[in-house]
């Protein structure tokens, strides 16, 4: 039982880290805000039952990303607090009782949640100074010149006031959908909400773009340095509403808790005729004085709390299905929908996931269904109005290349088989290929790749580094300072390191997160290329499947072609292996748990320099587990099964360096 809450506990702290780092750092979210929530709160929840497994670095303690490096540090004082979440009426009345206890004021304010993102704005003598983001809540990113090209922020106060005003910056849905419409026909970014969207434009080093981008903000916290503070939250919203900042015009101030509960269901209808997407109701406390007394845990206020909203559902018809053609081959179904308003966008299509999906739905053209925002990017559908016998049935031949379809055993996808042959199959491959996620290209998407393709420059990823500015230039979508932009970002992402190289070659059952263990257990390519199943199987976190799958793609000639292409190229992924200090540690296996006294990377560094190798699960492969303050299940397991438990000190004394 201890073990499992350890474990748990590790997990659910990994991945909203992973999360976090996703949705503040990537502007690219992979899971609802729902789903997060769930994991958030399960996390606090074990936090707070067993304190002594919480990690130290638990993001339950901490807000948001971390400042990225591009722009200069600002740091908030006060922090930038975050906000717990209420979900559902009896965690509203919950809270409620809590602060009833100790409020002496018991009024409060209404707010909606906009969903953009949280900045921070200082005035010196009603001049704005300094507009920062949120970062961690501690330390933020520098980024006046954008904030100064917002709709709503005044450059300068008709008083020579000292002030910090925060808010939310957001894009309106209609400049978002407009935004996406022309990025589509250029060939660019798709953003897949109005928030992410936001945040790309803000994150502009260049603030000709964040003007050209139509944001807004809404201002919902204030510091006034100074005498004549307003008394209450309502009033200091008013007051910079004066100074001349936009202030979101649907704040109400509420007496009790059924007043809230109005409030709240009210807007849960009312806010899909807004031109901006809401995720929840902002409850805070009114009177400033009361607001100080109860004060904040170590992330958020206690005086205020989040309604979210539950996740959006919404009843469309099917008016089509489509079979998509992924990098793989791999044939997805897609629905296409009657368009309809979801999630502060409008949803024209809705995935199907595969062929057995759509038998257990039981749904066809026609069918009248829900669907539901999953991870924001494309909605998934979740159930038929009436499930119908006469479903869609799989196609027997690739939709573009007319191959028979086959299907693997023991697999629920089809598949085309003719990866070399297939044009939608190349098309997917190039497009991952260039993706954030891989080789990371700017400005190589799909709209450009498919003409590159059309004109005969580009048939596999190795022919995009024999592009030059003047085919570049044939394409009439690229004009002469996008063609340096595009061959400039072509030429620096030969360096990429070798774990996005992996990832790029698309090969099936490889993504990120295995390309990373392969990267850190090979040093190049070729030592990847010639690796055999066993030795790869023997990898943690590689499977049999993995290995096979690893193994046919290195035998395939048209691959091995391709990557020889590349390589003469240039396109030389950097090694991850430091440069080797000694065999101390050659062939070992070490695993690391705990807390260590210096960066665990530092450590995994260390242990690759001299030879070994690092793990993160204990097995009876491992050699060392490598322990260090307040010690994970792994310790437990590592007793379990026998293998050498060693400190860190004993772990310099290996490597010599003690
Ligand atoms: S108050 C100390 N009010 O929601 C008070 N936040 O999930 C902290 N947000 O970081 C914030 N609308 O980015 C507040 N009316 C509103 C808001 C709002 C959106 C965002 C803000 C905050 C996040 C917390």
């Amino acid at each position: 039982m201890r073990n499992e809450i350890i474990q748990r506990i590790e997990f659910l702290t990994n991945e909203i880290k992973k999360h976090n780092d996703a949705y503040y750092n990537q502007d690219a979210p992979t899971i609802s805000d729902a789903e997060y929530d769930k994991l958030f709160k399960e996390l606090k929840s074990l936090e707070a039952q067993y304190p002594l497994f919480a990690k130290p670095d638990s993001p339950t303690k901490k807000v948001g990303g971390v400042a990225s490096d591009k722009f200069k540090e600002v740091t908030h004082s006060p922090r930038l607090y975050s906000l717990d979440n209420s979900n559902g009426d009896g965690e509203l009345e919950e809270w409620f009782n809590r602060v009833s206890k100790e409020a002496r004021n018991l009024q409060t304010v209404c707010e909606l949640k906009i969903d953009g993102l949280a900045v921070a704005l200082s005035y010196k003598k009603g001049i704005l100074t300094v507009g920062a983001t949120r970062g961690n809540g501690i330390v933020g990113e520098d980024i006046t010149e954008n904030i100064k090209q917002v709709n709503g922020i005044p450059h300068k106060l008709p008083e020579p006031i000292d002030l910090e005003v925060r808010g939310e910056v957001y894009m309106s849905i209609s400049s978002f959908e407009k935004l996406n419409e022309e990025n589509e026909k250029t060939g660019q970014k798709i953003f897949a909400n109005p928030r992410n969207a936001a945040a790309g434009s803000l994150r502009q080093l260049d603030s000709s773009i964040t003007a050209k981008r139509n944001l807004s903000f809404f201002g919902y916290t204030v510091f006034f340095f100074g005498e004549n503070k307003p008394k209450t939250h309502y009033e200091t919203i008013q007051k910079i509403k004066e100074l001349g900042f936009n202030t979101n015009p649907n704040i109400k101030i509420t007496n009790g808790i059924e007043e809230i509960k109005n409030y709240v269901h009210e807007w849960e209808n009312k806010r899909y005729n807004l031109d901006y997407a809401t995720d929840g109701i902002v409850i805070k406390l009114n009177d400033i004085m009361t607001q100080n007394e109860i004060g904040f845990t170590s992330r958020a206020p206690k005086w205020a709390t989040a309604y979210k909203f539950p996740p959006e559902e919404v009843w469309t018809e099917i008016l089509d299905i489509e079979v998509n053609l992924g990098k793989t081959g791999a044939i997805t179904p897609v629905a296409i929908m009657k368009p309809v308003s979801l999630g502060g966008s409008i949803v024209k299509r809705a995935t199907l996931h595969n062929f057995d999906e759509i038998k257990k739905l039981g749904v066809n053209v026609g069918s009248k269904v829900l669907i539901k925002k999953a991870a924001e990017i494309i909605p998934k559908v979740i159930k038929a109005e009436t499930p119908r016998e006469d479903i869609y049935l799989p196609p027997q031949k690739c939709p573009c290349c007319n191959s028979d379809l086959i299907k693997p055993e023991g697999e629920v996808a089809l598949y085309c088989p003719n990866a070399f042959g297939c044009e939608a199959q190349k098309l997917a491959r190039l497009q991952y290929w260039c993706s954030r996620e891989a080789m990371d290209i700017d400005g190589l998407g799909g709209t450009i790749l498919e003409k590159l393709m059309a004109q005969g420059f580009v048939n596999t990823p190795d022919d995009i580094y024999k592009l030059s500015y003047d085919d570049l230039m044939q394409i009439d979508l690229i004009k002469d300072k996008s063609a340096t932009n595009l061959y400039n970002a072509i030429q620096e992402s030969k360096n990429r390191p070798l774990q996005k190289f992996i990832t790029a070659l698309s090969i099936r059952f490889v993504g990120k997160e295995t390309a990373d263990i392969l990267a850190n257990n090979y040093q190049n390519i070729d030592e990847l290329a010639t690796a055999d199943e066993l030795k790869l199987s023997e990898i943690d976190g590689i499977g049999e499947r993995i290995a096979k799958s690893i193994v046919s793609f290195f035998k395939n000639s048209d691959n091995i072609h391709i990557i020889n292409n590349l390589k003469e190229l240039g396109v030389n992924p950097i090694t991850q292996k430091k440069e080797k200090i000694s065999n101390n540690l050659e062939g070992m296996i070490f695993v690391l748990t705990g807390t260590l006294n210096r960066p665990r990377i530092e450590v995994e560094e260390l242990i690759k320099s001299h030879g070994g190798k690092t793990s993160s699960t204990v097995s009876k492969k491992t050699n060392y587990v490598l322990a260090g303050d307040s010690p994970g299940s792994k310790f437990d397991k590592a007793q379990a099964l026998g293998v050498k438990i060693i400190n860190e000190q004993e772990f310099m004394e290996m490597i010599g360096q003690l």
